[in-house]
Parts: C-alpha cells; sequence; structure tokens
C-alpha cells in the first residue's frame, strides 16, 4: 500500500504540482481547495501525511490542526505557508504540526519531509494507541489504586480528622509532601493556613528562630520581633519536611512544644500557646537514627503517632499508567498544548523501569518527553534520557537542573545546524531558550566562559557577542 498524502492547498496550481510530484514519488494523493473539503477528506480517508496550507480560502489551517488530528489521530501535519512570522511557527510546534515549510517550496526538500512524515506517522499507528484526556482538572490529584495505596488513602481519611501528629516516611519523590498537603486540605483545619518547612534547608543557627520567631534584640540581626513558622501556621497545620535532619538540641525543643503546646520564641523569657497541627515528614529510616543516637526516641514517638509508609514506585508499577495518563494531561494544559497520546509499547517500557527518582522522576521525565515530542504520540525516543541510561548513572532527583541543562543544550544544537528554510523556527527556540540557558550554564561555570562556551559547544568570541547581547553580566 502506498503511502496516502493529503494536499490542502486553495492554490490550484500549486496542489497541481505537488500532486503531481508526489505521485511520481509513489504517493498517493487527495486533493482539497478549502477547509471544509479537507475535514471531509479526513473524515471519509486516513491519511499518512497532511500537507496544510495557512490561508486556505475559507479557514485559517492552523484552527483545523486539532480536528484534523481528532479524526486521524496519527497523520504527520506539514503547515504550508506564503508568510511565516515567528508566531505561525509556535503556533503550529505547539498543536504539533509535524514541521512546518515557507513558500515558495522546494520539491526535493519536501519529497524529503513527507517520506519522514510517513514513517513517523506509520510508526505512530503501528502500536496501539491510547489517547489522554485533558479535560480532567488534575491539579494536585493523588492517583494510583495499588493495594499498597489504597491502603495509605485510607489512612489519609482517617488521619485528617483525627488532629493527631502524623509521621509520613518514604524514599526521595514517593508524594510524602502531596499526602500532607491532602491531609490538611481534608481536615476541619483546611480554611486555616499550611506551612511547610524544610528542615534540611535551615542553617542550624536559624532553626529555633525560623520556627519558634524572636523577640527584637534577642541576637545581632534581630531588629524586630518576628513571629516563627509555628506562630504562622496558627489554627493550621505545619509540615516539618525533612525532619531526620534536625539538629539534636532543636529536637529537645520541638519535643516540649509538641507534650506542652506551647512556644517559646528566641529571647523571650515566657511561652505562648499554640494551636497547630503536626506532620512530619523524612526520607531516612528514623529507627536507625535512632539506634544511632542522632534522633531522640522520645520525639521519634511523639511524632510516630499515625504513621504513614509511601512504597517507592517500582513497588507499585501498577498506578505508572495512571500517572502517565494524569502527567501528560496536567503538562498539556499547563503548556496549553492539546492533547498527545502515548503507545501502549512505552507505556509498558517505562512501568518496566525502576524509577530511583520516584512519582517526581516520571513527571519529569514525562515533562521533558512532552517538549522533545513534535508528534501526537509520545514514543520511546522521547524519554532517551532515561532508557540510555546505565543502572549505575541514575539521576537522582536533585539533578533536575541538570536535566533541564540537557535537554536545552539539545535546543541549542538544533538551531546551531538550522539552514535557512527552518531558520524561523530555530530562531523561535533561540529566543525562548537561549538567555536562561547561557544564564544557567554560567552560574553552573561560576562565570566562567572558556568552561561556559565548551559545555555549549560554541567559542569564545561567540559567546562573548551573545552575553552583550542579551546584556549577561
Ligand atoms: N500518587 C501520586 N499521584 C500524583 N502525583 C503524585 C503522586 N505522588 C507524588 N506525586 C507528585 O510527584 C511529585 C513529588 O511528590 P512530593 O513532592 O510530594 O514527594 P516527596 O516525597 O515530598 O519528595 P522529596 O522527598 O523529594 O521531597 C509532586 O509533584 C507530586 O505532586
Ligand atoms: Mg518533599
Amino acid at each position: 500500500m502506498p503511502y496516502s498524502v493529503l494536499i490542502a492547498d486553495d492554490d490550484h496550481s500549486l496542489r497541481s504540482v505537488l500532486s503531481s510530484a508526489l505521485k511520481k514519488a509513489g504517493y498517493h494523493t487527495v486533493k482539497a481547495q478549502n477547509g471544509k473539503e479537507a475535514i471531509d477528506c479526513v473524515r471519509k480517508d486516513e491519511f499518512d501525511v497532511i500537507l496544510l496550507d495557512i490561508f486556505l480560502g475559507d479557514t485559517d489551517g492552523l484552527d483545523l490542526i486539532e480536528s484534523i488530528q481528532e479524526l486521524n489521530p496519527t497523520a504527520s501535519i506539514i503547515i504550508i505557508t506564503g508568510h511565516g512570522t515567528t508566531q505561525t511557527a509556535i503556533e503550529a510546534s505547539k498543536r504539533r504540526a509535524y514541521w512546518y515549510l515557507t513558500k515558495p517550496i522546494d520539491l526535493k526538500r519536501l519529497l524529503d519531509l513527507v517520506s519522514r512524515a510517513a514513517s513517523a506517522s506509520n510508526q505512530t499507528k503501528n502500536v496501539k494507541a491510547s489517547i489522554t484526556s485533558i479535560d480532567a482538572d488534575g491539579q494536585g490529584k493523588m492517583v494510583g489504586q495499588s493495594p499498597a495505596m489504597q491502603t495509605v488513602y485510607q489512612i489519609i481519611g482517617r488521619a485528617a480528622f483525627s488532629d493527631e501528629t502524623v509521621l509520613i516516611m518514604g524514599e526521595s519523590g514517593t508524594g510524602k509532601e502531596l499526602v500532607a498537603e491532602l491531609i490538611h486540605e481534608n481536615s476541619p483545619r483546611s480554611d486555616n493556613p499550611f506551612v511547610v518547612v524544610d528542615c534540611s534547608a535551615i542553617p542550624p543557627t536559624l532553626i529555633e528562630s525560623t520556627l519558634f520567631g524572636h523577640l527584637k534584640g534577642a541576637f545581632t540581626d534581630a531588629h524586630i520581633d518576628r513571629k516563627g513558622k509555628f506562630e504562622q501556621a496558627d489554627s493550621g497545620t505545619i509540615f516539618l519536611d525533612e525532619i531526620g535532619e534536625l539538629p539534636i538540641e532543636i529536637q529537645m525543643k520541638l519535643l516540649r512544644v509538641l507534650q506542652e503546646r506551647e512556644i517559646e520564641p528566641v529571647g523571650s523569657s515566657g511561652t505562648r500557646p499554640i494551636n497547630v497541627r503536626i506532620i512530619a515528614a523524612t526520607n531516612r529510616q528514623l529507627d536507625t537514627a535512632v539506634a544511632q543516637k542522632t534522633f531522640r526516641d522520645d520525639l521519634y514517638y511523639r511524632l510516630n503517632v499515625i504513621p504513614i509508609s509511601l512504597p517507592p514506585l517500582r513497588e507499585r508499577k501498577e498506578d505508572i499508567p495512571e500517572m502517565i495518563d494524569l502527567f501528560t494531561s496536567q503538562f498539556a494544559q499547563e503548556y496549553q498544548l492539546p492533547k498527545v497520546g502515548i503507545s501502549s509499547e512505552t507505556i509498558k517500557e517505562l512501568a518496566e523501569y525502576p524509577w530511583p527518582g520516584n512519582v517526581r522522576e516520571l513527571e519529569n521525565a514525562i515533562k521533558r518527553a512532552l517538549v522533545m515530542c513534535s508528534g501526537q504520540m509520545l514514543l520511546k525516543e522521547h524519554f532517551s534520557q532515561i532508557f540510555d541510561k546505565t543502572p549505575d548513572n541514575t539521576l537522582d532527583n536533585q539533578d533536575l537542573d541538570q536535566q533541564i541543562f540537557t535537554l536545552l543544550q539539545g535546543e541549542v544544537a538544533c538551531y546551531l545546524e538550522s539552514d535557512a528554510e527552518t531558520g524561523e523556527l530555530h530562531a523561535t527556540i533561540r529566543a525562548i531558550f537561549e538567555k536562561p540557558l547561557f544564564e544557567i550554564v554560567l552560574e553552573h561555570t561560576e562565570g566562567n566562559r572558556s568552561k561556559a562556551s565548551e559545555i555549549l559547544g560554541i567559542n569564545r568570541n561567540t559567546l562573548h557577542t551573545k552575553l552583550n547581547e542579551y546584556d549577561i553580566k
């Protein structure tokens, strides 16, 4: 069966020229002279490639993309226009057109493009597709129906109403903060503040005043009275993240707060009553820390009234497809992109990956794949950073910056290779990515320009010019 190409253009002579060139190359072609005809054709037949003019008589071709994709989800759409603007290029790529071409059309190049577009379409057709829906408002939602997660939901439900202290344990990226939020949102305190404190991110010398506040003059920089996190969380919930990192002297003070339900601001001689629900989280084995005497056992027992253990993602692989669905919908909405499908084969491969960074790593992988994907279907190749990784070279989730960085590097390589015809699209990519990329790289190299130009793969003079252009110091 020859590949089938729809040529939708209001220019009669161009339609004929393209059609005969494509026929000669062995394609089956159908012609449409306006938007209505194009939609009729797509409704009747399935095409591998659709050449779509933007100024299409009665319609704007860009507006047709979505309807075409709905009727014919595996077709690769190539946008053709006589009046290319940066905005059209952006729009075309946002709507997941396969490619964007400006007139006059170079036939040789077009044939080459059509052949690539046809095989991309064929690839997506051969795998069973499941198109995800984007209209569900998945923001902040917790998904997964595995038995382990069912247990977690039950405990969340009971914990929400009890007002007791909760200790959430789980590896990095398993959803500890999300669970804490859900408990708060479902509790009678939900109209009051939910205050997050990352105990690992505060310098030891500031922890006490951060948590409990201070009075003016309590220490050199204390120019005014300041409320601590506990008081900010009044009538609400405080989430003490990475509680295992709390210095031992502060552990004792926290224990007192838990027992007496009152705080003592730094520099004060009295105490203040507090009404705060406490949820703590840790990715360390606190019982081991207790055995090693780096964590107080009395505090551990006080915190561990309602324990919630979040299993690593590799132990609940059955949740992965639903998560993929949620994240693809969420990001499509966030970036205002059309819905994108994912092949069941790719889903299977993703479910087999061990996900050392758990849900967060999966979320980031999907985000990256959506940026890399120019068609309507996420394929294995869009997850190359995951699948091409050797087991001992796995990224932990602190490496997101590195990942974004690698992504941007790819974009730079892409525009550096640009030729005259695709220059416009690449200029767009460049405008979006280049300045932040240079800033990230320079920060990374601590201002060292030789290193930066090496990483970016451009020479020092070019870098110098660019930095001036973008006014980066
Ligand atoms: N079951 C789930 N369903 C949907 N999204 C989830 C689920 N679990 C986690 N996430 C998402 O994954 C990301 C990581 O979750 P979260 O920040 O709660 O993890 P964490 O355990 O606190 O990680 P860390 O230890 O690295 O702080 C968040 O964006 C969260 O919304
Ligand atoms: Mg967290």
